[in-house]
């Protein structure tokens, strides 16, 4: 914890930039906290809706699978719920901005998201998994794929996919559900090429994803977090820079950017 306020110091920001350039093959690991400052509350920690509400049924895809006929009729009446308000009217942050930007510099080489929201994306990311789906979209249980909401016909439920015939569920990942396995190879595959992990946004308490930066690290790699406040990860991390995502991120960026620049000239 730096001496001001618990921000991080243009002095730890300097360090954090300087391992983020020195490895090989940098990606993040992002979490609700990277959201929140675009207005969607994280589910842990204060202001969470887990907090407020109390942790969801650990079963929800043995529910769905039970029933899914009467688990869409009850998803699509709570379609205009308090609960999905936020992230309709989100929009991406400076945090996501910035780690976009550091795709597009060659920094960043992907990114795994925990978050639905869609905000990686839309900022311009490229390389991102979304590892507990995307709000946005309904996948086929069978063959995987993911068509828009808007291009379902939900006349009939539950709808059936169209190439394959197979059962259709939100893309949004429910506890009890197995991580989509394109999305879970995804992961796999640009973790054990990582040599850092910028830990962003996440207490670091669900897995497989947490797993994914605890590997990077038990192979000799580093772990760079940008939380708020200190989380699970905090005690393993080379560098933890207190502080929101959309205030730190772009600080970090921009000396990481002016470094390349001044490399490079
Ligand atoms: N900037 C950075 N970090 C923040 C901010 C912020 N403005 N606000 C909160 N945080 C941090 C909190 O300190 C916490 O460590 O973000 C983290 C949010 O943690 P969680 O709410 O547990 O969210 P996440 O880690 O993404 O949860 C993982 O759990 O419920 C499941 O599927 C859900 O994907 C979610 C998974």
């Amino acid at each position: 914890m730096s001496e001001r306020d618990g921000a991080a110091s243009k002095l730890e920001i300097e360090e954090a930039a300087d391992l983020i350039l020195e490895a090989d093959y940098a990606i993040a690991l992002t979490g609700a906290g990277m959201s929140v400052e675009s207005g969607i509350p994280p589910f842990r920690g204060p202001g969470g809706l887990w907090t407020k509400y109390g942790e969801p049924p650990m079963n929800g895809f043995q529910i769905f699978m039970a029933d899914p006929k009467r688990a869409w009729e009850e998803r699509l009446a709570k379609q205009n719920d308090e609960l999905y308000r936020p992230l309709r009217v989100a929009e991406p942050n400076a945090g996501h901005l910035a780690m976009a930007e550091l795709e597009a510099i060659g920094v960043l080489r992907f990114v795994i998201t925990q978050n639905i929201d869609d905000l990686h994306r839309r900022a311009g990311q490229k390389q991102v998994a979304e590892i507990h789906g995307n709000w946005t979209l309904i996948r086929c249980l069978e063959c995987v794929r993911r068509v828009p909401w808007g291009e379902v016909n939900l006349e009939r439920l539950p709808p059936r996919c169209t190439r394959c015939g197979g059962l259709m569920k939100s893309d949004t990942v429910a506890f009890g559900e197995p991580i989509p396995a394109d999305a879970l190879k995804l992961c796999a595959e640009h973790s054990a090429l990582a040599d850092l992990v910028i830990v962003a946004g996440t207490s670091a308490t669900v897995y497989p994803a947490a797993g994914f930066a605890l590997q990077v690290k038990e192979r000799g790699g580093r772990l760079i977090e940008v939380n708020l406040y200190e989380s699970d990860i905090t005690p393993l991390c080379d560098a933890s820079l207190r502080g929101g995502a959309a205030t730190v991120l772009p600080q970090l960026t921009r000396v990481i950017a002016a470094k390349r620049r001044a490399a490079l000239s």
